[in-house]
């Protein structure tokens, strides 16, 4: 038979226990048989239950409210037979058999109820009051020691405990109380009589781990019962154990002093199309690795924020790990009048090909194919489908071309034609052919050619355009000549469109002067042959005998080809005209007085020639000899002194006479009976009829 039992007052707090347990207090009890127990106590007076507890209380602890077989025992033995038996310390509340003193209620295994209780009356068949209070039987013949269930209104006698235990009776234990006795029941750490004895731990199995400290707290002295031991690590180390480390109830420590252990992290895999690269200063994986991760061309890390991670403290990586994904490059739009294909996969991603083809009568402008790049861009630029047409191509320069269709598609043709001064070269007609060709090549309008010009001798010849196109149509070639030389023809010419020159080429010709034209009597020389009269050449005239030089002597050619001077001329020489001396006559072989007349001079018949008879006219002009008179038989000197006194003069010389008069006479003289060729400056004669003059 198992009995609980109730209350242990100990140092200000309650505990329950079970009946095993007080078994093992009461084989420690012996030793304490000094001290003052458990002690029951009973009124004289029948109460009610109400009643009994309160004057249990004023007196003494409270109502009996343990049981075990050795206090049963006791009470039976000890208490008297009483009407009403005693009230116990336990009551129903709230329909629970509660012990008062702990407000607890009663287990199964520590009731001690009498057969067939409890029954709330219901055997009496009493009505009205309930039966909530506990009585205990005591000196029955039946069921003694036992309970029974009974009005709280009826009258029995208290049964009252005082306790034994004080609040120091133990100082870390429970005071158990025992039949008018007590002891202490140390709690787990602690031993000794009043419980005051700590257990203690081993001091030298606390040690602070490598990279690692231990910080201690002591509850009940150093290293003793409940003290704890806190392990910590430095940063990227982990405690082998989570708690501390604390010293047992039995003075062992709860555990091994732990370890630190370096932090790790979750292993990292090299991401397929990438690399990884780690680096590990204290450990693979553990705290304070970095891995830095790339991808291969055309792939880009995906998945974390960086592409370097590290291992923190908390041993986890400080992002996720990327993967590497290939790069995408723009979807691709639909090829109008056309077909893209794509690859299996149907992607845009790096490496996929994208293949185009048009529809019929639309041709591929652009690449067949373009391939997804590492940049994320296609290849090349995305083609376009075109509808085939002819092209004529641009800057055909002169050539009119005339089409039937205006969009050039297959079938229209085309002809064409050269403008004014250019030749068709090639086909006149050309037609469009299904796969946008021309039947005949595009023709091209040629210039039309003039003759090649030769070069100028002692010139120069200078014409617009290349050396292939200088003699075409609506070119111009200038012309110079050399020093000494004169163009003779046009100074330029331009090519028609009829391929021929506007004019006809010139030529340089050596500059000369004309042939001097001097007229009659003139004889010219010159420098050089008359056919060659170059600049600077010079030719000199005179005249025949009879004339005389009109102008220069000399002249020569210059620059301009034409002479210095006025060409001279010749004029025929001519002599005064011979005047009939006195009493006589002159006849000249020739009416004009010109070179080589003569003139003979006859006297009358009473007259006889003095002088030169005969005077003839030479090359300078003059006559030869002196004017001849004509005297008179008889002497007459008289009257000619007579002459020369009236004229007033005044002569003292008869010479210088003479020679005055000569003077006069050459001049004035006409007409002169010549004796004979006489010397001139021979004053032989004198001069008769020209007194007047003289004056
Ligand atoms: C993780 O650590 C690495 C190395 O220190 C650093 O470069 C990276 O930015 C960190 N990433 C994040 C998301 O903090
Ligand atoms: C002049 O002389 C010529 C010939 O000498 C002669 O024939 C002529 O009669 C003369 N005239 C006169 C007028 O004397």
């Amino acid at each position: 038979m198992e009995f609980s039992f109730g209350f242990i007052q100990t140092s200000g707090h309650k505990c329950s226990a079970s009946w095993i347990r007080l078994l093992f207090f009461c084989s420690m009890l012996s030793t304490w048989t000094s001290v003052q127990g458990w002690s029951y106590f009973h009124s004289s007076t029948f109460m009610t239950w109400e009643e009994a507890r309160t004057w249990c209380r004023d007196h003494y602890t409270d109502m009996v409210a343990i049981q075990n077989q050795e206090e049963i025992e006791h009470l039976k033995s000890w208490l008297n037979f009483t009407t009403g038996y005693y009230w116990i310390g336990i009551r129903k509340l709230n329909d629970t058999w509660t012990w008062v003193g702990t407000n607890k209620a009663l287990t199964p295994e520590a009731t001690n109820w009498a057969k067939g209780e409890p029954n709330n009356g219901k055997a009496r068949g009493s009505s009205g009051n309930s039966e909530d209070c506990v009585e205990m039987y005591i000196k029955r013949d039946k069921e003694e020691g036992k309970w029974n269930d009974e009005s709280c209104l009826k009258k029995k006698t208290a049964l009252c405990y005082s306790a034994a235990c004080k609040s120091d009776s133990c100082q870390y234990g429970e005071c158990v109380e025992t039949i008018n006795s007590h002891e202490c029941a140390c709690n787990p750490g602690f031993y000794g009589d009043k419980c005051d004895q700590v257990v203690t731990c081993n001091k030298d199995e606390v040690r602070a781990p490598d990279n690692g400290k231990v910080t201690c707290t002591h509850k009940y002295g150093d290293f003793a019962f409940d003290s704890s031991c806190q392990y910590s690590c430095k940063e990227g180390f982990q405690l082998s154990m989570a708690g501390p480390q604390r010293c047992t109830a039995t003075g062992s420590w709860s555990e091994q002093p732990p370890t630190c252990q370096l932090v790790q992290c979750p292993t990292l895999t090299r991401p397929s199309r990438g690399s990884m690269k780690c680096n590990d200063p204290l450990g693979s994986s553990s705290y304070r690795s970095t891995c830095a991760f790339a991808c291969n061309e055309g792939y880009v890390l995906d998945g974390s924020p960086s592409n370097t991670l590290q291992c923190e403290s908390s041993g986890s990586w400080n992002a996720s790990q990327p993967s590497c994904v290939a790069v995408q490059c723009p979807a691709i739009q639909a090829l109008e009048n056309g077909i893209v294909r794509r690859e299996a996969d149907e992607s845009f991603s790096y490496g996929k090909t994208c293949t185009f083809s048009c529809a019929p009568g639309y041709k591929l402008v652009g690449p067949n194919g373009v391939t997804c790049t590492s940049t994320a861009e296609w290849s090349e630029q995305m083609p376009h489908c075109e509808a085939v047409t002819c092209q004529i191509p641009k800057g055909k320069a002169h050539l009119t071309h005339q089409c039937s269709n205006s969009e050039l598609r297959p079938n229209s043709s085309c002809s064409f034609s050269c403008d004014h001064g250019f030749k068709l070269q090639g086909a006149h007609t050309t037609r469009c052919s299904e796969d946008g060709q021309w039947s005949e090549d595009i023709p091209a309008c040629k210039a039309v050619q003039c003759p090649a010009i030769q070069d100028l001798g002692n010139g120069i010849v200078s014409c617009e355009g290349d050396a292939d196109e200088r003699f075409s149509y609506g070119k111009t070639c200038s012309f110079s000549c050399a020093p000494g030389y004169k163009l003779v023809g046009p100074n330029r010419v331009s090519c028609t469109s009829a391929a021929e020159w506007s004019e006809k080429t010139p030529h340089c010709e050596a500059i000369t002067c004309k042939t001097p034209e001097g007229g009659a009597h003139l004889f010219t020389d010159c420098s050089e042959p008359l056919s060659k009269l170059l600049i600077n050449s010079t030719c000199s005239f005179t005249c025949e005998p009879g004339f005389e030089l009109q102008g220069v002597q000399t002249v020569k050619c210059s620059d301009d080809g034409r002479w210095s001077e006025d060409i001279p001329s010749c004029k025929a020489v001519r002599c005064l005209v011979l005047e009939d001396p006195e009493s006589g006559s002159v006849n000249c072989s020739n009416a004009e007085p010109l070179f080589n007349t003569q003139c003979t001079f006859t006297c009358g018949e009473d007259s006889i020639l003095k002088g030169d008879k005969i005077r003839t006219c030479d090359h300078h002009g003059n006559w030869t000899g002196d004017q001849p008179t004509c005297e008179a038989v008889s002497p007459s000197a008289t009257v000619v002194a007579s002459s020369v006194a009236a004229g007033g003069a005044a002569v003292t010389s008869g010479l210088a006479l003479a020679l005055w008069l000569l003077k006069r006479l050459r001049k004035k003289a006409s007409k002169f009976e010549l004796d004979s060729n006489s010397n001139i400056d021979t004053p032989t004669a004198v001069y008769k009829s020209s007194i007047d003059s003289l004056i």
